[in-house]
């Protein structure tokens, strides 16, 4: 599911399934709803989130709440390809800052953030469990290790039309 709508072209029609799949049960669960509604669109859009309000009764302050605590949730269109940089100490310590700034200046983008073109969002992550290839990133599902700036550039390189 691409997550690329404008709030134009957002189909609020396609969140009342959702809801209406979990209150059916006897205890609808707010943060399941946020993730198929998520899967549905790609992220949570404000009007959806509106309406999940309206239909759940459920405060929109505390929707927000709920998003802004787990990190899986994005309030933002995300790009085609999730790049996550290793934070970790082995990644920090083997050079995990020069790849993070490699990545800034080569996508021209915040951590956090998604490319004008949608192609990337940038995020920094906790140890992914790869110490032993540090300094380590991971585009969409697929780990790179052992990075240099250099090496970090000509991989995304080969992602920039894909
Ligand atoms: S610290 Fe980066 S993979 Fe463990």
């Amino acid at each position: 599911m691409e997550g690329k709508e404008s709030s134009k072209e957002i189909d609020i029609s396609r969140v009342r399934g959702i809801v209406s799949k979990f209150t059916d049960r006897d205890d609808p669960n707010l943060i399941s709803v946020l993730q198929n509604t998520q899967d549905e669109y790609g992220y949570l859009p404000k009007p959806v989130l509106k309406e999940i309000s309206n239909l759940m009764d459920i405060p929109l302050t505390r929707i927000f709440g709920v998003i802004t605590f787990y990190s899986q949730f994005a309030l933002e269109p995300r790009g085609k390809h999730a790049v996550k940089v290793c934070s970790g100490t082995a990644c920090h310590v083997k050079g995990a800052e020069d790849v993070k700034q490699k990545l800034r200046d080569e996508l021209q983008v915040r951590e956090g953030g998604t490319t004008a073109d949608y192609q990337f969002t940038l995020e920094t992550v906790a140890c992914i469990g790869t110490c032993f290839l540090a300094p380590v990133m991971m585009i969409d599902e697929r780990y790179y290790g052992k990075l240099t700036a250099e090496k970090t550039s000509e991989i995304v390189g080969t992602y920039t039309n894909k």
